[in-house]
């Protein structure tokens, strides 16, 4: 997620109870292409992360294989497509959810990445389709480039997230897969593990993406965590050490704004926690967040 499952969040994530496969943030392969010094902190990763798979969006083909060749060379396990972002600035370049409208060129990205990405697998993140619901014909198009999976979140570009994913399309998807050696994954909705694995079950998956999920509970991943049991000061430390694995990363090089994002995850779930995440919420910096904690409230 974009902002989000970067180093400095995934570092945090392995910590509390790791997925599978971690994702990275979706990157430009125009942006990289051009200059690929300015993606080393969203390309850095350590090995107590992998598998990890790199996700990139563009519509260039040409792009798309140097930018394969680059994840063999840096060691990720695996190069995720992006085509269901429906962000303006992304679909204006012809990229994410756009490529839904452009078949021929879906496919051309498709064949030029795993060009590039040797015996690296190389998979898609999707949607249903773009104004309504055309899993057969795109599913059936993306298939034919024999990709290693596809990730399809169960909604349609319109629809952005404003309805319950159709998990009945995601099964559709699987059963048009069912004599291919394509993995089929199922995104949109899931709230925790026992969810996840009832979906894959419900709707014969090969995988679960999480996304939001995430922001609830960072122990996600780790069902012998009750989130429930989790003391505010184990949350409060763990919210201290993704602001340093964030300083560590970016240094001066985001905006704080991006990591007071994060607040909410951490600084929920008891009396008083909404109080100390609007103080939180007025700081610019990691030092002005220590102050705050170091002249704590009665609950900490
Ligand atoms: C803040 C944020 C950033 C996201 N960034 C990406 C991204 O970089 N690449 C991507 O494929 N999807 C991205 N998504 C979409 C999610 O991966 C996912 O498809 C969607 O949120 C539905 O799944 P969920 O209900 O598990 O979150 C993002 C979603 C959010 C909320």
């Amino acid at each position: 997620m974009a902002n989000v499952t970067d180093w400095a969040f995934r570092k945090i994530v392995a910590k509390c109870g790791r997925p599978d496969v971690f994702y990275t943030e979706f990157l430009s392969c125009d942006g990289i292409v051009y200059d690929k010094t300015r993606f080393e902190k969203e390309l850095y990763f350590e090995k107590s992360e992998k598998p990890i798979v790199v996700q990139f969006f563009g519509s260039k083909p040409e792009n798309f294989y140097k930018c394969a060749q680059l994840a063999v060379e840096l060691g990720f396990d695996g190069i995720d497509i992006n085509m269901g972002c429906p962000d303006r600035s992304v679909e204006k370049q012809g990229a994410g959810a756009a490529l839904i409208k452009n078949n021929k060129l879906a496919q051309k990205i498709i064949k030029e990445t795993k060009r590039g990405a040797g015996n690296l697998p190389v998979s898609v993140k999707t949607r249903l389709g773009y104004n309504k619901i055309e899993t057969k014909e795109w599913v059936s198009t993306l298939l034919e480039m024999k990709p290693a999976a596809l990730i399809i979140h169960g909604r349609t570009r319109k629809e952005m997230s404003s309805v319950p994913a159709h998990w009945d399309e995601i099964s559709l998807a699987k059963e048009l897969a069912k004599d291919t050696q394509t993995l089929i994954v199922g995104n949109g909705d899931v709230v925790d593990l026992n969810d996840a694995r009832q979906k894959a079950k419900d709707y014969n998956l090969d995988g679960i993406m999480v996304g939001r999920g995430i922001f609830a509970n960072p122990w996600f991943f780790n069902e012998k965590v009750d989130i429930g049991e989790i003391k505010p000061e184990q949350r409060i430390e763990l919210m201290l050490e993704h602001i340093d694995n964030f300083l560590k990363l970016w240094s001066e090089g985001k905006n704080f704004d991006v990591m007071k994002k994060f607040f909410k995850v951490y600084i929920s779930g008891w009396e008083g926690a909404k109080e100390l995440r609007t103080k939180l919420m007025t700081t610019k910096n990691a030092k002005q967040v220590s102050d705050i904690l170091n002249h704590p409230g009665p609950l900490l």
